[in-house]
């Protein structure tokens, strides 16, 4: 089973970043933390980074009939890409989007996700855990299709 892991602008900059929001965790350390939950559970992961809105979307595309599944974190791209959310519409692919932080509890043009309607689920609010928490549900999501 491969996942790949999309990361949208300045969560290159993790770590340095609004620490009071993000916490001090770099984008390196996360994947490492999520590179050794698949080795441990017979997964393939890839990570993709980009701060360009149409190379996230050429990624996106990538993955079809090469990912069985997406975990994305579009950053602030979340909030205003309709290309964003087309592209994952096309590919039709297991897509978990993940917030580090919880969206609903910040400004009001943060609040509205594009894509959570097109994604399957959302993990939000739970730090850098929660990527941890969008591997584990794609297992089980996995799991749910091989059943
Ligand atoms: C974010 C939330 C977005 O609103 C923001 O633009 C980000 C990070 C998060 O992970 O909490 O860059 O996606």
């Amino acid at each position: 089973m491969k996942i790949v892991v999309i990361q949208g602008p300045n969560l290159n900059m993790l770590g340095i970043r609004e620490q009071q929001i993000y916490g001090p965790m770099k984008l390196e350390q996360i994947h490492a933390q999520m590179k050794e939950f698949a080795s441990q559970n017979s997964m393939e992961v890839e990570f993709f980074q980009s701060n360009l809105e149409g190379e996230i979307v050429d990624k996106i595309q990538e993955c079809y009939g090469d990912a069985d599944g997406i975990i994305i974190n579009a950053a602030a791209y979340t909030h205003t890409s309709i290309a964003i959310r087309d592209a994952i519409s096309a590919v039709n692919l297991p897509t978990i989007e993940v917030h580090i932080s919880n969206i609903h509890r910040r400004e009001e043009f943060r609040k509205d996700s594009m894509i959570a309607p097109v994604c399957t689920s959302s993990v939000v609010g739970f730090g850098p855990f929660g990527y941890h928490l969008a591997m584990v549900g794609m297992l089980q999501i996995m799991n749910e299709i091989k059943a």
